[in-house]
């Protein structure tokens, strides 16, 4: 782990990963499925499939990838597995150690290391692309994305899958008639036995955050998703999601203000 002290936050995302994957210890024996990366049959009304579909159009092979925030490693083993070369980190040393024993179960080679997003112990200039999959609601994103400036080489690809919530709709969200009424009825329907939000600082990321995310990036593209998904209906309803899709697709430009997810890619400009 880098030497730099934690900030509290910090600290508690360690703590509670540390317990969560001491908790998941079985998940080092989990295989790895590669649908996403060899399937034909594409699915575009999952943000999941879609960032995929970014990550294959732009041929990583041989490319030096950053999988920043991999938790228990899915997807620097898939990325690994598309030939790039993958370094990946997390701050939960515990949760490092089961994607290691994954990567080496699938025959991949990742180097792996422990330390927080917002302190890279990484080289300037040293990676091609970055992935974020469900991370940057855990992290400080005006130092981590300074620090991923930092280590991406100029043009480098920047491509993600994260959660997302613009700050009037939660504020909808955090009502008391939703809260006290809506949201327990809806809860079980929606999420089953899985909980919805784990640690105490994890928030979506809003519009203002996602500007931070996206501000030194060229050749922006965003795709929206979630906009009844994961709130109205379980995502498991897959009809419902395609109907989703395919209706929310003309009116993009409603997503900025609807989604709960956002896909995006772009280049990394760097001054
Ligand atoms: C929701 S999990 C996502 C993991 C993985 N990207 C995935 O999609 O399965 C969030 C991860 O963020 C890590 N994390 C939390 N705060 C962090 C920080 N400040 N720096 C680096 N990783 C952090 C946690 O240890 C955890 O593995």
């Amino acid at each position: 782990m880098n030497s730099m002290a934690l900030t509290a936050r910090q600290q508690r995302e360690l703590d509670y990963h540390r317990e969560h994957a001491a908790a998941a210890a079985r998940q080092a024996f989990r295989p790895v499925g590669d649908d996403v990366i060899v399937s034909r049959q594409r699915r575009p009304w999952n943000a999941y499939w879609s960032m995929y579909d970014r990550l294959l159009a732009c041929d990583l092979a041989g490319r030096e990838v950053l999988v920043l925030g991999c938790g228990f490693g899915d997807d620097a083993i898939r990325i690994a597995r598309l030939g790039a070369r993958v370094s990946a980190c997390d701050l939960s040393p515990e949760s490092l150690a089961i994607a290691e024993l994954r990567a080496q179960r699938e025959g991949v080679e990742i180097v792996f290391a422990a330390m927080p997003a917002e302190a890279l112990a990484y080289a300037d200039n040293s990676f091609d692309a970055v992935v974020f999959v469900d991370i940057l609601h855990h992290v400080d994103i005006k130092a981590t994305m300074a620090e991923v400036a930092r280590v991406l080489k100029p043009g480098a690809r920047v491509i993600g899958d994260e959660l997302y919530t613009h700050s009037r709709l939660q504020r909808v969200r955090d009502s008391a008639p939703v809260q006290r009424l809506v949201y327990p009825r809806m809860r079980g329907w929606i999420y089953g036995a899985q909980t919805p939000y784990i640690t105490e600082d994890e928030h979506k990321i809003d519009e203002h955050e996602f500007s931070l995310v996206t501000e030194r990036l060229t050749d922006l593209e965003t795709d929206w998703f979630n906009i009844l998904e994961g709130r109205l209906y379980p995502s498991r309803m897959i009809r419902a999601a395609r109907i989703e899709r395919a209706v929310m697709r003309p009116l993009a430009r409603l997503g900025r203000l609807l989604a709960g997810r956002v896909v995006f890619s772009g280049r990394l400009a760097k001054s």
